[in-house]
């Protein structure tokens, strides 16, 4: 009998983790399965304490119960603990570990797939949500030269670098503040993408030979990318890899093994 895993979502039937793990699992030849598991929006505990009550092993964690997750953790990780949301669940008896692998996704696309070193860098991160929550402090762990928080509110990108001083220098901003900058990673952490719409920036803030990373993936080219590609963004980056790459490190906190992802992005992008 395999050992279970699942992704919870609402909704989940879009979701391309049993594609990606099962891929995991033929490619590094551990014994598991994976489905997708629709929870009802206001029963994730008890959709999880069944899973868990018929053997489940482990979870993913996706929109809208990132929160929960952390909630229903007894145990975090530092990385989930300072994203205040939980992507990965591991169960052992009573004991539930939670941890978010998306920030470490992101970093190891960028860093390892797109060849682009973070270190020393100018980085303006966009959106002061979870999902920029999320990646924050994987972010700092690579030693950006900067790191600029930019939020269409301003007072949310202020309260979320405030609670990140301990890790890095996150500096806060609003977008007309942005001009004259020039950034040579510019990661777009908002919803935006999800709606067809641009955040609000000022033109001329991609440096040369920057890296344009949008999070979102399956929009194709979408109004921030167009933008970067207007502004001569010397890459362009959708949130595929990162996908593939936090699906890769939740398959390492369940197994210890880490499975090769290149040939996963290919076959998903084609
Ligand atoms: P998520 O969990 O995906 O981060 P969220 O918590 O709802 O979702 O946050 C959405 C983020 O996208 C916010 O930072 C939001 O900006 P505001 O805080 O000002 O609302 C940002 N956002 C959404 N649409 C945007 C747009 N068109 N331009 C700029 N920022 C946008």
């Amino acid at each position: 009998m395999p050992d279970q895993y699942a992704v919870f979502g609402n909704p989940i039937s879009h979701s391309k983790s049993p594609l990606i793990h099962a891929a995991f699992a033929r490619q590094t030849g551990e014994d598991i399965r994976y489905e997708a598991l629709l929870a009802p929006t206001d029963e994730f505990a008890a959709a999880v304490d069944a899973f868990r009550a018929a053997g489940g092993r482990g979870a993913n964690v996706t929109v809208p119960f990132k929160q929960e997750a952390y909630r229903y953790a007894t145990e975090l990780t530092e990385r989930a603990r300072l994203a205040q949301a939980v992507n990965t669940l591991r169960f052992n008896g009573e004991q539930v570990l939670g941890d978010n692998t998306d920030g470490a996704g992101l970093v190891r696309d960028i860093t390892q797939n797109l060849s682009f070193a973070i270190q020393g860098k100018d980085v303006l991160l966009m959106g002061a949500g979870g999902a920029a929550r999320g990646v924050l402090l994987p972010l700092l762990s690579c030693k950006p030269n900067s790191l600029t928080l930019a939020n269409r509110t301003p007072h949310k990108a202020a309260a979320l670098a405030e609670q990140f001083t301990a890790h890095g220098k996150v500096q806060a901003s609003d977008y007309p503040s942005l001009a004259g900058a020039r950034f040579d990673l510019v990661i777009n952490a908002t919803s935006s993408s999800l709606n067809d719409e641009l955040p609000p920036l000022p033109p001329r803030i991609i440096a040369p030979g920057a890296l344009a990373y949008d999070m979102m993936y399956g929009k194709g080219l979408t109004p921030f990318l167009a933008f970067a590609e207007a502004n001569h963004a010397t890459h362009l980056a959708d949130g595929l890899g990162m996908l593939v790459e936090q699906a890769a490190e939740s398959f390492y906190v369940w197994r210890g093994v880490r499975p090769e992802t290149q040939s996963v992005i290919a076959l998903l992008r084609s």
